[in-house]
């Protein structure tokens, strides 16, 4: 993603009521945030956010946390929620990076997480930066209930290889593979598209994706 600099986005975010600045201090703690005991599901890399707000809109019974590390981004969600007739209330922002997640959210606290077209880092040296490498897929077992999945869609073939690749090292296995998600009917009729995704399906680009949990054994 090109970033262009806004000045003190650092600080202007926080002028939206659901984007939490001391967010470690609520590990452990995040169901008396949202006042209920409903399912959180995170997002890693929400960029402007259509896809978490969405989300939040369509499952009121489940709470979502959307998580972007570039103030400059999220200020551009923060602007699209100010718009809205009404806040979803069981949507929150944070700005972190993904790989301080066990330092925010306590084991099992978290019932899915979605990884949505996430950044490729292409050079070799890269490949621990990458969200669904071993790396990650090990804090994301720190933070994840046993039963709960893992979503990702990308339109990067060489990141979904790599992104199949790494599960059974790390001790993952498939609930569900598309090569070609826009062409499964039965898949399609759930599917919330992300900014990319729009952008990259309406370039013909076929989106892959994944459902992953952790193996029992
Ligand atoms: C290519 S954009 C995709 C945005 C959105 N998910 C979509 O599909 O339209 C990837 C986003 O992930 C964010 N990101 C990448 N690595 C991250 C990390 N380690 N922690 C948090 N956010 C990250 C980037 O800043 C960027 O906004």
């Amino acid at each position: 993603m090109r970033l262009r600099h806004i000045t003190g986005s650092e600080e202007k975010i926080y002028e939206c009521p659901i984007v939490i600045k001391d967010y470690k201090e609520n590990k452990g703690k995040w169901n008396s945030v949202f006042s209920n005991e409903n399912p959180i599901f995170i997002e890693i890399g929400m960029g402007k956010g259509k896809f978490i707000i969405e989300n939040a809109i369509r499952y009121p019974e489940r709470n979502f946390i959307g998580i972007e590390r570039y103030s400059t981004v999220l200020l551009k969600a923060t602007f699209k929620i100010a718009s809205m007739a009404e806040i979803p209330a069981n949507l929150k922002l944070i700005c972190m990076d993904a790989s301080e997640l066990p330092e925010v959210f306590e084991k099992d606290e978290v019932s899915g997480i979605y990884l949505n077209f996430s950044d490729p880092w292409p050079k070799d040296r890269h490949a621990k930066r990458r969200l669904p490498s071993r790396n990650f897929l090990s804090l994301y077992e720190k933070v994840l209930k046993p039963e709960g999945c893992v979503e990702f869609k990308t339109d990067n073939k060489g990141l979904f290889d790599f992104a199949m690749e790494e599960l059974a090292p790390a001790g993952w296995e498939t609930e569900y593979v598309s090569y070609d998600l826009h062409a499964d009917d039965k898949a399609m009729k759930d599917n919330i598209m992300t900014e990319y995704e729009e952008k990259f399906s309406a370039l013909g680009n076929p989106i892959y994706k994944y459902i992953i949990k952790k193996n029992k054994h």
